[in-house]
């Protein structure tokens, strides 16, 4: 396997299994579960199910409110997870992390927080580095999820800038021939995926943010689909500022991190205002915390924060570069082996070579939606249809995919299970 080549350990998958109960169940009368939507949410670890509960059990109050020791606990519980989970992403510091609700809610923070600095210079400076208006552009993909498309659309629409993307080349891959005709000295911010969560190609971090840093454009990167695959450092990729979701790497949905450079979080305008989020307040204006608390308006969500730093320990006791190399070994086998079907076409790179587990094909002559039932009756998750990602399908001339997606807990067998149910849809509908 690539592991053994680059001299990382193979992973003990059935005790790796074993943290995850659910996966023992049984679906569609008695069909063992084969899980292969990580890519839409990941199952929970019973250390991060512990964690949340021993919290609630044992600590749980409103953070940075009350004067009393369980107030003291749920604080100090909070704030250590987002110790742990800024280490994790590579975080010069832990006041680089704020938590957000999920990877959408970061984006959105992002782009209101530049719109606020546009109508108002709230925070002094806001203005000069964060302001958009008529003839300025920001650039984004055809392959981003929604999430990472319309808040830009939206920023755009509200301020008058010009909305610019980077097109998609035939092997699925982002065209970059006219970089210097996109990224220009117009362009204020450069948005992209670190892997499509449809075509699971991974996007040259480096060069793009070569390029915008070259004429003064921040970054913002969505690892939504990178952080619980394989090692991201913020430092390392030069990033500006990166969003992604607890759901999708182990831990709890509702909590998610928004990373921003220091001196970039300390300047931008807040997104939602009201308690915890302010230092003064007079009744005509009020001045605001420094971050992260500047935009963790209101009571947080602390188990869930709690959660995912358990989440976070779980993935580094694995090992970041092991959970790479397990994936890759099973996206290559995806890949081979559903290649090998007559009648299959893989909307994404037909080799592992900078491509990450989103492996996502369409069937000739049966709709998205109808295998996704037969994969279903023979207990196989996958998810169907345009994957939150409208843009790139219509790239392609397909309504809609199939998507297989892995995490560290599936197996060989899994993808063996998963081309034959394949093989079992195709047979069903004769083609
Ligand atoms: C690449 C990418 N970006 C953003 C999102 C949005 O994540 P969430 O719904 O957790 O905000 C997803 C979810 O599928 C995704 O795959």
């Amino acid at each position: 396997m690539p592991g053994d080549a680059s001299g990382v350990i193979p992973l003990d998958i059935s005790a790796i299994r074993a943290d995850f109960p659910i996966l023992e169940r049984t679906v569609r009368d008695g069909k063992p579960l084969v899980y292969l939507d990580s890519g839409a949410t990941s199952q929970r670890p019973v250390p991060v199910i512990d964690a949340e509960q021993e919290y609630l059990t044992t600590h749980h109050a409103a953070v940075h409110r009350g004067a009393h020791q369980l107030a003291e606990e749920a604080t100090d519980a909070y704030e250590g997870a987002r110790a742990r989970i800024a280490g994790f992403v590579g975080a010069a510091r832990p006041e680089e992390l704020v938590f957000v609700k999920n990877a959408t809610e970061a984006i959105n923070l992002i782009a209101y927080s530049f719109g606020n600095a546009s109508i108002g210079p709230d925070v002094p400076g806001a203005a000069t580095r964060f302001a958009l208006g008529p003839g300025d552009e920001i650039v984004i993909t055809e392959m981003e999820h929604h999430a990472n498309l319309v808040p830009w659309q939206e920023l755009a629409r509200r301020t008058g800038a010009t909305l610019k993307w980077f097109g998609l080349t035939d092997d699925f891959r982002l065209d970059l021939s006219s970089i210097d005709e996109i990224i220009t000295p117009r362009t204020k911010v450069v948005a992209f995926t670190h892997q499509s969560n449809v075509l699971g190609t991974v996007n040259p971090v480096q060069r793009l943010v070569e390029a915008a840093h070259r004429v003064g454009a921040l970054t913002v990167l969505d690892a939504c689909q990178s952080v619980p695959h394989g090692p991201v450092d913020v430092q390392q990729l030069g990033v500006d500022l990166l969003a992604f979701s607890g759901h999708k790497m182990f831990g709890p949905s509702g909590v998610g991190g928004l990373y921003g450079r220091y001196d970039l979080l300390s300047a931008m305008p807040p997104f939602l205002t009201g308690g915890s989020m302010i230092e003064q307040v007079f009744m005509d204006h009020s001045t605001y915390a420094a971050p992260p608390a500047r935009f963790e308006a209101g009571v947080p969500m602390t188990s869930q924060a709690v959660g995912l730093g358990a989440a976070v320990d779980y993935l580094e006791t694995v090992g970041m570069q092991q959970v790479a190399a397990h994936e890759a070994e099973l996206t290559g086998l995806a890949l081979q082996q559903l290649s090998a079907l007559p009648g299959i076409r893989i909307i994404g790179p037909s080799d592992t070579v900078d491509r990450g587990g989103a492996v996502s094909f369409v069937v000739d002559g049966v709709h998205a939606h109808d295998v996704g039932q037969i994969l279903d009756d023979n207990g196989v998750a996958v998810r169907v249809g345009h994957h939150c990602a409208w843009p790139l399908h219509r790239r392609y001339g397909i309504a809609a995919t199939v998507r297989a997606s892995f995490a560290l807990y599936n197996t060989a067998e899994e993808v063996g299970a998963l081309v034959e149910a394949v093989r079992d849809a195709q047979r069903f509908f004769s083609v």
